[in-house]
């Protein structure tokens, strides 16, 4: 477990959900990581909790200047920095004609723009570090369509093609950049009626792996990227879904699961 021995991350939206398990498992591989967050308490205590090896900075990765001060902190505090996730993001679920405008721009806003923002910001820096590794959360929802999340998944699918053009414009400069497509994370953002885990597993007999996958499983999938493991990974989108996108059922034929008793 020491595959990001002296690497440096900043790790957005590391406060919790998905952002927290790749902090963990950014730390449990030897990384030093600049956890950032608008949620002050929530990234501090975690910070707090995992010691000298992380730290916490208020970042809203919508702002330029931010982005600014997020890598200037983090190369005063580690001496460097090598990796970034871009993992911060904001859903929105509604029928697509019931968008808002002001919910269309928040979601262009925080998922598309904060990504733009953050590859652009840790250029330098990583090419200083003489090279590294990009991440950028993108969703199963920037793979296929679904319902209720028609602009949400449109920023995902921005972020997913983004991701290709920076491969290929950066890989050139020792900067890799890959995509994962979570699908069925058990966090805040896809439960916000906080269903119990055990209650919300049951609405995922329609997935392959029949249960909601946990923080842990995008935190090893980020760790992988980061790692050498990945150094011929260029733009490639890693699908962490319990097999979502790999298809779809024919509901009345062999080999299609059961639904769980009403
Ligand atoms: N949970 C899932 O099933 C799932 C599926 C696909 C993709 N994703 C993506 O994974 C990422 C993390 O999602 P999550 O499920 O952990 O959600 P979450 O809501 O638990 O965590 C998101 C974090 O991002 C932070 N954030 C929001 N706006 C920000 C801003 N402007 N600046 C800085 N930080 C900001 C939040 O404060 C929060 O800590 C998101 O990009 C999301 O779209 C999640």
């Amino acid at each position: 477990m020491d595959r990001l021995k002296g690497r440096v991350a900043i790790v957005t939206g590391g406060a919790r959900g998905i952002g927290e398990g790749i902090v963990r498992r950014f730390v449990a591989e030897g990384a030093s990581v600049m956890i950032t967050d608008v949620l002050d308490a929530e990234g501090q205590a975690l910070a707090d909790e995992l010691g000298g090896q992380t730290a916490f900075h208020h970042q809203d990765v919508t702002s330029r200047d931010g982005w600014a001060e997020a890598v200037a902190a983090t190369e005063a505090r580690f001496g460097k920095l090598d990796t970034l996730v871009n993992n911060a993001g904001i859903l929105y679920f509604a029928a697509f004609e019931h968008y808002t405008d002001e919910q269309i721009r928040r979601l262009i806003d925080v998922n598309l723009m904060g990504v733009i923002l953050g590859c652009q910001a840790v250029i330098p820096a990583i090419e200083r570090a003489g090279g590294g590794a990009i991440i950028n959360m993108s969703s199963a929802d920037g793979i296929a369509g679904a319902n209720a999340v028609s602009v949400y998944g449109a920023t995902k699918w921005a972020v997913r093609g983004l991701t290709k053009s920076l491969a290929l414009e950066l890989g050139p400069r020792k900067i890799r950049v890959n995509s994962i497509h979570p699908g069925g994370i058990y966090t805040p953002l896809a439960n916000p009626m906080k269903v119990p885990k055990e209650l919300y597993d049951k609405g995922y007999w329609i997935y392959p792996a029949q249960y909601a996958g946990e923080p842990k499983d995008i935190g090893a999938a980020a760790a992988y990227l980061a790692s050498d493991d990945a150094r011929y990974c260029m733009g490639t989108e890693l699908s962490v879904d319990g097999g979502l996108n790999a298809g779809h059922y024919y509901m009345t034929m062999p080999g299609a699961p059961t639904p769980p008793a009403a």
